[in-house]
């Protein structure tokens, strides 16, 4: 079986760092685990108004959402918190009341960032909303990465041979938890 995984950037950036992660950790991933990104960015701002009638993009959002066996959250830090286009994303895809998409749905968050804190505060909020979504979030290892000039190779890879050993561990450790979530439906 191939495992369908969502990725969802909480960068809008064209060359974003997370993004540039995103790839990298997909390309540490096993064979049968498929990678596709989600846009986040086309979304308008979410309100209570669109219930009634939800627009094609997020209805989209919702179908991809739900028929993914994982998902991948890979965020910046903005201001201590998670970036609002990534809260955005989780409010449109929480609603309309009743139908959260995001329920039950095995995940994993990481980030990296130009701060020393490495986005560790970006990823406890965002643990928090995912716990209230019902979405079962792995909890080790944590990832908190600094961005440098040297951390990504020529091919999009990561550089330093430790950092890719421990981001490789990460993953292996994203996909059994996939699996495991897999099997008790
Ligand atoms: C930042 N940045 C940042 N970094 C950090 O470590 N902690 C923070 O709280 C913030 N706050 C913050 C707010 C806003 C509005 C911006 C634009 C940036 C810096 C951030 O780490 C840096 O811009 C990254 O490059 C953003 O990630 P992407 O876009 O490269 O994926």
């Amino acid at each position: 079986m191939a495992y369908k995984i969502e990725v969802v950037v909480g960068s809008l950036r064209r060359e974003s760092f997370n993004k540039q992660l995103a790839h990298a950790l997909a390309k540490l991933a096993s064979s049968d685990f498929e990678f596709s990104f989600l846009d986040i960015g086309s979304l308008p701002l979410y309100s209570q108004d669109y219930d009634a009638d939800f627009p094609d993009v997020a209805k989209a959002l919702k179908a991809r959402v739900e028929a993914a066996n994982g998902l991948l959250f890979v965020t910046p830090e903005y201001n201590r918190s998670m970036p609002g286009v990534l809260k955005n994303a989780l409010d449109w895809g929480s609603r309309p009341w009743g139908a959260n998409s995001w329920k039950d749905k095995p995940a994993a968050v990481c980030g990296i960032s130009v701060g020393a804190t490495g986005t560790a505060l970006s990823q406890q909020h965002l643990r928090n909303v995912l716990a209230y979504l019902d979405v079962p979030t792995l909890g080790q290892p944590e990832i908190f990465l600094k961005h440098t000039d040297s951390f990504f190779d020529a091919h999009g890879g990561i550089a330093n041979d430790d950092t890719r050993k421990f981001l490789t561990t990460f993953v292996q450790r994203f996909e059994a938890w996939v699996k495991r979530h897999a099997s008790t439906k």
